[in-house]
């Protein structure tokens, strides 16, 4: 069989990173799209060790001529649209950014995958934020959207656009809707991340405090290893179609802080309810977590639990990391990163 070309878009992120591995070690072509800026951000592929695999190549999805150049160029096998202002929390003060790229961006790929000849199977990187305020619980790919940010509005809009491509010019597309999943290459401004890197130092005494927002929010929280085999078992199979990844379970925020301290050799003890909520170090008395009300968003997404059903029966797709393993996983990385030294002090 001739060797598969993937391009994935948005190669500096987190998903991008553990998908090129994954393509790589199945023999793929991997492409990845990056935005020109003025300091390199590409330290995800370098840790996973596929730096010098990945053919690099420069492209915007707001800039509709790129995009479509790039399909030309490239001709891939699939595209997973994996690009995006993926910050919540920024949407809110950036709004008509984050629908230029991940509302319009998706449709100027989408017209660049049907231009060309139709052929490419299309990934689209949809979202348990479409959710929102929540219809039902768990939600599965017949749940009702609701979504609460810009961020996820823009996203309704491409997971539709995506839908009606499949259904409009018969492309191959289908969207994940994927419920939160994190790693050790986790954006630092995303809660986990800001989680565990924040307790290393603090376990380092590179820090003294962790503040954090709305503590009872929930997520499904998932290990990004394993949903990027599930992106790409949808476009293996012989039809485009919509799929829920998530684990099924639900957890606070305040719960992930619990665990996260527990693997960094602290015991929370909590004092204080809402914005006066203090989580203090039994051994030392120390206050080392608390809330800061600019942490909070103007509208919430309180709790999401995914139902991926579908997936396992359509796709025979689960997930294989528990949260408890995936806090591990992080804590562990963050408390090495600490111990040489090599996490910068960010206040997000
Ligand atoms: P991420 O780490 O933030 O990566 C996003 C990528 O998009 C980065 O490479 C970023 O480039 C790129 N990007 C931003 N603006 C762009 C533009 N105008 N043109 C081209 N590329 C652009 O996100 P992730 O966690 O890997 O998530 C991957 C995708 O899945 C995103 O679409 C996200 O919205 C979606 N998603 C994520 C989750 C999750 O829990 N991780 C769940 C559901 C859906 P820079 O490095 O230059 O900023
Ligand atoms: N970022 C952040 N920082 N979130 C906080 C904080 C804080 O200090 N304190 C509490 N939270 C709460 C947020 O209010 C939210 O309810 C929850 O923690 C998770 O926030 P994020 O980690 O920023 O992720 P997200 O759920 O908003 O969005 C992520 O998951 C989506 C899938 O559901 C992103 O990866 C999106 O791109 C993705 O679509």
């Amino acid at each position: 069989m001739a060797q598969r070309t993937a391009l994935i878009t948005g190669i500096t992120g987190q998903d991008a990173a553990y998908l090129a591995k994954f393509l790589l070690e199945k023999d793929y072509r991997v492409v990845g799209t990056y935005r020109r800026t003025a300091s390199s951000n590409l330290w995800r592929l370098e840790e996973m060790g596929v730096l010098d695999r990945v053919e690099l190549i420069p492209m915007d999805l707001l800039e509709m001529t790129n995009v479509v150049r790039v399909i030309q160029k490239v001709r891939p096998s699939e595209v997973y649209n994996l690009g995006a202002q993926s910050f919540v929390g920024v949407s809110f003060e950036q709004a008509v950014y984050t629908s230029q790229v991940n509302a319009i961006g998706v449709c100027y790929l989408l017209e660049a995958v049907r231009a060309l000849d139709g052929a490419a199977r299309f990934y689209q990187a949809s979202t348990s934020e479409m959710f929102g305020k929540v219809r039902e619980e768990p939600q599965n790919e017949d749940t009702p959207f609701y979504p609460r940010s810009p961020y996820a509005v823009a996203k309704v809009y491409a997971h539709y656009m995506t839908v009606n491509y499949r259904e409009a010019h018969g492309l191959h597309a289908s969207c994940g809707i994927l419920f939160n999943h994190e790693s050790p290459l986790r954006g630092r401004e995303f809660v986990t991340r800001k989680i565990t890197a924040s307790l290393a130092k603090i376990a380092h005494g590179q820090q003294d405090v962790l503040e954090l927002g709305n503590l009872e929010a929930k997520r499904d929280w998932g290990y990004a290893a394993d949903y990027v085999r599930g992106m790409w078992m949808m476009l293996q199979h012989p039809h485009g179609d919509d799929y829920v990844l998530a684990t099924g379970e639900s957890h606070s925020v305040r719960e992930f802080v619990d665990k996260a301290a527990e693997c960094a050799g602290f015991r929370l003890a909590w004092e204080g309810e809402a914005v006066s909520a203090r989580g203090i170090d039994r051994a030392s008395g120390k206050t080392i977590v608390r809330v800061n009300p600019d942490f909070f968003r103007p509208a919430e997404v309180e709790s999401l639990r995914g139902d991926a059903s579908k997936a396992r029966r359509v796709l025979g797709w689960q997930p294989e990391v528990t949260f408890e393993q995936l806090v591990e996983i992080m804590m562990r990385a963050d408390m090495d990163r600490a111990a040489r030294g090599r996490l910068l002090h960010l206040r997000f």
